[in-house]
């Protein structure tokens, strides 16, 4: 496969300079005051993505994605390192990138198109896609100043897809438009794909990257420490932000929970569609502790079949080993492969105290002739 981006040991370092003098009369009397600290955004960053794949980006606040993403659109100049890019590309950057303020919607489209290499002859062809697709028609001739900020990623996500690039990066951004236009947002970009074209997307939602990317990458610090299957880096992903925050919470004297096993009485997650299940989690906790069970049940492709409620399962575990038995009554599953994730979360349901991704893999067999992936078992009759 050819690789469509090439990142090699990519550094980026911001200077970040720290003035003792503040008003412009101290600066002026002390002209070298002050001093300029190197802060290491991006280090030694590599990977490639080949024709036709989507590759998501993971990582907390900070972490340098955007950072990445605008070395890879050639915003920014790496400080070390080459990126190579084969095709044509457009990206959708962090809001307030790219637009001009004081002009009006329909200037901007030319004005973005222009940075994306088209001419006005070539942006004339494909206007009226660009304003049909933001559903902007309206607003077109105002300036951008007044949209709001729904508004303005529909014209650059509107203008980024159809100006038909080999290469789409897409920063964050979809999480601000209203469901509607980010259901149609994901439409266009499953089309992308279908296309063989080439995607990077940096996003928080896990479900996002789950249902759209084949590969996700997890920057730390500007360090890259996962490159893989998104299953895989989902894992280190969750459990690296759990080890941050229960590093955070230490301070303010927060128990702390661990995940140790989770297990069936037969030894085997194989279950019938339609029987029960019952599996037993074994948790530890340091000191009593007062939370929420949870657990999800995903397909293999990453499909998300149900999350339990953040608040739903209370338990109040006490100071070393406890057991949580779980029970599933019926399992209306058609046969497959699912993975099972555990976590406890604080009282309210806010946050996640322990995690154990993919803690268990269930195999549901089913011998009837429904497709699909749950048996919804339809009583059907003709009147
Ligand atoms: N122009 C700049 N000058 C100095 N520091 C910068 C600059 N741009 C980014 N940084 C710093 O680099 C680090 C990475 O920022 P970046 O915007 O890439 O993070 P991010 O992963 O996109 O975060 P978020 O999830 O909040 O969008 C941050 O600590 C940020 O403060
Ligand atoms: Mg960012």
């Amino acid at each position: 496969m050819v690789d469509v981006i090439q990142v090699e040991g990519v550094a980026k370092q911001f200077k970040i300079h720290h003035e003792r003098h503040q008003s412009l009369k101290e600066r002026l009397l002390h002209p070298k005051s002050g001093s300029v600290e190197l802060f290491h955004a991006l280090s030694e960053v590599s990977f490639n993505v080949a024709d036709g794949e989507t590759v998501g980006i993971l990582g907390h606040n900070g972490s340098g994605k955007s950072t990445l993403l605008k070395c890879i659109c050639g915003v920014l100049q790496p400080t070390s390192g080459v990126i190579r890019l084969r095709g044509s590309l457009a990206a959708l950057l962090e809001l307030g990138a790219g637009f001009q303020h004081e002009l009006s919607g329909r200037d901007n489209v030319y004005l973005y198109g222009a940075m994306l290499g088209f001419s006005r002859r070539m942006i004339d062809a494909i206007f009226d896609e660009i304003v049909a697709f933001s559903e902007l028609e309206q607003f077109i001739d105002t300036q951008v100043k007044f949209y709001s900020s729904g508004m303005y990623v529909r014209l650059a996500f509107a203008v980024a897809v159809n100006v038909n690039p080999d290469i789409l990066v897409v920063d964050e951004v979809l999480a601000v438009g209203d469901e509607r236009f980010q259901a149609k947002c994901i439409d266009r970009i499953r089309q992308f794909q279908e296309e063989g074209r080439s995607i990077l997307l940096v996003t928080h939602n896990a479900d996002t990257v789950r249902a759209l990317c084949s590969r996700a990458i997890v920057l730390n610090s500007g360090a890259m420490i996962a490159d893989g299957p998104v299953q895989d880096s989902l894992r280190i992903f969750r459990e690296h932000m759990l080890e941050q925050a229960i590093e955070h919470d230490r301070s303010g004297s927060q128990s702390q929970v661990s995940i140790d096993a989770i297990t069936t009485p037969s030894g085997s997650f194989d279950v019938r569609s339609g029987a029960g299940l019952h599996f037993d989690v074994d948790v530890t906790a340091d000191t009593a502790y007062s939370g929420n069970f949870v657990m999800e049940v995903f397909t293999r492709a990453g499909l998300l079949v149900s999350r339990s409620a953040a608040q739903g399962a209370p338990v109040n575990l006490k100071p070393g080993a406890n057991r949580v038995a779980v029970e599933l009554p019926s399992i209306p599953l058609l046969d497959g492969v699912f993975d099972i994730n555990v976590g406890i979360m604080d009282e309210r349901g806010n946050t996640v105290i322990a995690w154990r991704e993919q803690a268990a893999t269930m195999q549901v067999l089913y011998d009837g002739h429904a497709g699909g992936v749950v048996e919804l078992s339809p009583s059907i009759r003709q009147q």
